[in-house]
């Protein structure tokens, strides 16, 4: 490397072949010989090499023709939790199904207790175990749902240990107060009473202490009706908080147009979304985030319209739901398999959807999710001979390196 004029930087990688994502390029922005400079945790370039600048960095690094992506989004997750429910897993495979058990007191509200019973210690210690699976496949950013406490102290309680997480490991945590999740028992069957409640006290809490990133709610029979997750995001909205939901995934009470109508970021699952929905969400710009690990569990029939999306244009992610009960999931590698699969999706779609779709869907696109200057410098680095791989093979995994923040 030339000195004198040279651009003083961090680090160099070179003899890489880089998936840029980069809107304005084709397909997944490929560059063969590619290079990729950081300095201070962002990038200052990521292209051909032949068209880089001069650069003088402390640390060069051959990639040997790997292959490097932008660090993978897990933009959907339930990662902190109490127990499990592999109980209700071999209920569910006698036959009993999914909205059955919760109606019978458990699903949700079966984790609602163990995590209310555990210390904010054990929740850190038993989200690692699964963080850790995911940071394996060069997982750099996570969302982190709240949503299994469904009173204050415990809300609060697991918003702080996903804000834990980001500090435990070298990985960027957003948080998302999910307090409309399902209706704790102690409320009676009131879910109008429990949503006051939630308006009234709960998300003013969250909101002061700086513990939410978004709002979620879930709308479905089994939990909050459309007009009692109006008033939510209403609320939300006041709060300066970005909205997103859990939309149509077991029935369609039009999920998808509700979000929409919010401003959503993203409007999550869709099985069961119709057309006007996929136009309302494409005429908002709210993101598809598609969870087919939800689907291949609760082994869901009708898949979401992926075609109406792609015609309109709507932006797909991808994202694990990680959670107890119907996504006990900790593989973005193996979500993309099932996005494929299960869900018809093309090998680009899948990565975008784990990358630059993903930041969108976390209203993140301006600081993460493509390899553009100015972006964080989040990195994963593949032994692989061509992208298809990341998405063909299921439990495997080619991770090389993965760099967050330049490190
Ligand atoms: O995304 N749909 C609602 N929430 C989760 C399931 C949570 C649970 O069963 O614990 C989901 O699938
Ligand atoms: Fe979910």
């Amino acid at each position: 490397m030339p000195t004198g004029a040279a651009i003083r930087c961090d680090r160099i990688w070179r003899g890489a072949r880089l998936a840029t994502l980069a809107p304005g390029r084709p397909g997944l922005g490929v560059v063969q010989d590619g290079l990729v400079a950081a300095r201070d945790g962002r990038l200052l370039y990521a292209g051909p090499a032949a068209e880089a600048p001069a650069f003088d960095a402390p640390r060069i690094e051959d990639c040997a023709g790997r292959w490097i992506t932008p660090g993978l989004i897990d933009c959907h997750t339930h990662l902190v939790y109490g127990g499990d429910r592999a109980d209700e897993f071999e209920q569910r495979l006698s036959g009993v199904p999914y909205e059955a058990i919760a109606r019978a007191g458990g699903g949700i509200v079966s984790t609602m207790r163990a995590t209310r019973a555990a210390s904010e210690a054990d929740l850190v210690a038993a989200a690692l175990q699964r963080l850790d699976a995911l940071i394996a496949e060069g997982v750099t950013t996570i969302e982190i749902k709240s949503g299994y406490g469904l009173e204050l102290e415990t809300e609060l309680r697991q918003l702080a240990a996903a804000r834990a997480l980001g500090a435990a490991r070298p990985i960027t945590v957003t948080t998302t107060f999910l307090g409309a999740h399902a209706l704790p028992p102690e409320a009676n069957g009131d879910a109008d009473a429990y949503v006051d409640r939630l308006i009234a006290e709960m998300l003013p809490a969250v909101a002061g202490a700086g513990l939410a990133d978004a709002v979620d709610a879930f709308c479905e029979a089994i939990a909050f009706s459309p007009d009692q997750v109006a008033r939510v995001f209403a609320a939300a909205k006041a709060l300066g908080l970005p909205v997103k939901l859990h939309a149509d995934q077991l029935s369609n009470l039009s999920g998808a147009a509700l979000a929409a109508r919010f401003g959503a970021l993203s409007a999550d699952h869709l099985e069961h979304t119709d057309a006007a929905g996929v136009a309302a969400m494409a005429q908002a710009g709210t993101v598809a985030v598609l969870l087919p690990g939800a689907y291949y569990f609760i082994r869901e029939t009708k898949a979401p319209p992926v075609d109406l999306l792609r015609a309109a244009g709507v932006p797909m992610a991808l994202a694990t739901d990680c959670n107890p009960g119907t996504a006990p999931l900790t593989s973005l590698l193996l979500t993309m398999n099932m996005g494929a699969t299960l869900f018809r999706l093309t090998v680009d779609e899948c990565l975008a959807g784990v990358t630059r779709e993903a930041a969108r869907a976390l209203g993140l696109q301006e600081r993460i999710g493509t390899l553009e200057a100015g972006k964080a410098c989040d990195l994963a680095i593949w032994d692989i001979e061509r992208p298809a791989e990341l998405v063909y093979r299921m439990g495997f995994n080619p991770l090389h390196a993965r760099i967050r923040s330049g490190r």
